[in-house]
């Protein structure tokens, strides 16, 4: 009789594509910081203008590289956790040939002007229809594998995967609702202020599930399995699951500090924002505490130094959002490269380096072996990688209150003490330095691409064997 094993091949899948978005959205990346520094870059080309490939950098690290990777390492522990192959692997196989052709069509559409001008929501109804459809199918196989699972318990991991989940389908259907007017124009079902809240709403639990509650899942499975410990305190990230999932949802209107939204719900946005501070250091410090006893590990395992230096990142994106929030505070950011740093501090330096770290757990597993074919590879990317990061956003912090003080400094007579454009000026060295960050990260991930080929070259795709679960607690095991 054949022995029953997971699926692995869809895993395989999206792992592989996680390091090729990422090179194809970090390198879009580079060469916009490099238009900021030289707008002629833009070469006269319409196709390639800042406008249009911004919105194209954003969809292909956001949703391309940190969609696959969610993807691959979500369909790997939900499986692993719960001792049982995934349900309906013909309809995960659909989630990764429907994802990938989400992901090209945006990559032709965007840089063509083709937009419904929403941030982060850019796609246009025919392309938003096909991302329901996947995401819902997504959230049938992944609830699904739950259901038939061997064990009683839920693993934390799979909470968080499961609210990213859900709350992702519930975020991109009400906020994409529009009136289409022809294939590839509509407009918003939303007008005015109320089309600004919506627009936010999602926009801002974007980052708490999509950029956030997915890859705590992440965090709550790579670390553990890679320290060789137990979560530090599971009570802990029950309590912490439940207090971010409410907050969040309370916070986005701090995008819309001195707008036509009315104060009383910006006020209600800064008081959940500062809220927030406390849940999301409590994941932080569950994962790092996880670490005890085995701080030792840091010296010599990058997978780890990948792991747990992104918690750090995540701890420090986390405590500037809040202070950001506070109204007088954004009078001073909002606007400004401050925002683009905290944005990569936690782009950069969390959601990638996590998912840096879980892919090169994952890929020697997948492919039948004991470990990556470089551990030299992956610790050269680390560095590299963290100066990258360092760079980036300490160019981007300076230049931030730099512009913010020069925007509203004014003379003893009332009038402006500087002209817009020499605020540009100012600004230049900073994006240089931001320039030399950003191609130092992207390098990493070149190194990243020859490993894993490399590590692919040496293995097999075998599927393991499922593991019976035991009558200790189902991680231990999985
Ligand atoms: C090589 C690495 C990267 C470089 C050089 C880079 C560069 C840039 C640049 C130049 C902008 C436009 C900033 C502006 O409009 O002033 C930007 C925006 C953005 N990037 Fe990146 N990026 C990189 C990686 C990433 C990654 C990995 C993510 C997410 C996982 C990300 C998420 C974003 C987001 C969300 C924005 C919009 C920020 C806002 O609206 O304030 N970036 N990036
Ligand atoms: C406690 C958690 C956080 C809070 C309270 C928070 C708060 C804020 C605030 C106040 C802004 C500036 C809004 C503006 O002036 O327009 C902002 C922007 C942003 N943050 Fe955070 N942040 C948090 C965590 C994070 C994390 C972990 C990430 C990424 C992984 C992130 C990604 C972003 C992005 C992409 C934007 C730019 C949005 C845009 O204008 O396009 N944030 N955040």
């Amino acid at each position: 009789m054949s022995q029953e094993t997971y699926n692995y091949r869809v895993v395989r899948q999206f792992a592989v594509m996680t390091v090729i978005w990422g090179i194809v959205g970090m390198l879009v990346g580079v060469i916009i910081a490099a238009q900021l520094a030289f707008p002629a870059l833009n070469l006269d080309i319409p196709w390639l203008t800042y406008g249009r490939l911004r919105p194209l950098h954003t969809n292909a690290v956001i949703f391309a590289f940190g969609g696959s990777a969610l993807f691959a390492t979500s369909y790997y522990v939900v499986q692993r956790t719960c001792h049982t192959p995934l349900f309906a692997p013909a309809l995960a196989g659909f989630t990764f040939w429907g994802w990938q052709l989400v992901i090209v069509l945006a990559a032709v559409t965007l840089p063509l002007g083709i937009t419904s001008g929403k941030e982060y929501a850019e796609l246009e109804w025919p392309i938003d229809l096909l991302i329901a459809v996947v995401w819902v199918s997504y959230a049938v196989v992944f609830f699904g594998t739950l259901v038939k699972r061997r064990v009683s318990h839920i693993y934390v991991a799979n909470w968080f995967f499961g609210a990213f989940i859900l709350t992702v389908a519930l975020l991109h259907i009400v906020n994409s609702a529009a009136v289409p007017v022809t294939f590839w124009k509509s407009y918003s079902a939303y007008a005015g202020v109320q089309d600004a809240m919506v627009q936010w709403w999602y926009g801002h639990n974007a980052v708490g599930f999509f950029l956030t509650a997915g890859f705590l899942g992440m965090m709550y499975y790579f670390i553990p399995k890679q320290a060789e410990r137990p979560v530090y305190s599971y009570r802990l990230s029950i309590v912490h699951f439940w207090a971010l999932i409410f907050t969040y949802m309370w916070a986005g209107p701090h995008h819309l500090h001195y707008t036509a939204l009315p104060d009383w719900a910006q006020s209600i946005g800064m008081l959940f924002s500062l809220v927030l501070l406390a849940p999301s250091w409590g994941g932080m410090i569950n994962g790092i505490m996880t670490l005890s006893g085995a701080w030792h590990k840091l010296r010599s395992d990058p997978i780890l130094k990948f792991l747990i230096v992104s918690l750090s990142f995540y701890g420090m994106s986390t405590f500037e959002g809040p202070m950001m929030s506070i109204k007088t505070v954004n009078a001073l950011s909002h606007y400004t490269d401050w925002t683009v740093g905290h944005v990569h501090s936690g782009a950069l330096g969390w959601v990638g380096l996590v998912s840096m770290g879980s892919i090169y757990f994952l890929v020697p597993k997948v492919y039948g072996l004991k470990q990556m074919y470089s551990t030299r590879l992956i610790e050269l990317h680390f560095w590299i990688a963290t100066v990258g990061i360092v760079l980036y956003i300490a160019a981007m912090w300076i230049a931030g209150v730099m512009q913010g003080l020069m925007w509203r400094a004014v003379n003893a007579d009332g009038t402006l003490t500087y002209t817009f454009v020499e605020s540009v000026k100012a600004t230049y060295p900073y994006y240089m330095i931001r320039l030399l960050g950003g191609t130092l990260y992207l390098g990493g991930m070149f190194v990243m691409l020859y490993n894993v080929m490399k590590t692919i070259g040496q293995g097999n795709a075998v599927d393991a064997p499922v593991v019976k679960p035991a009558a200790s607690p189902a991680f231990a095991h999985a």
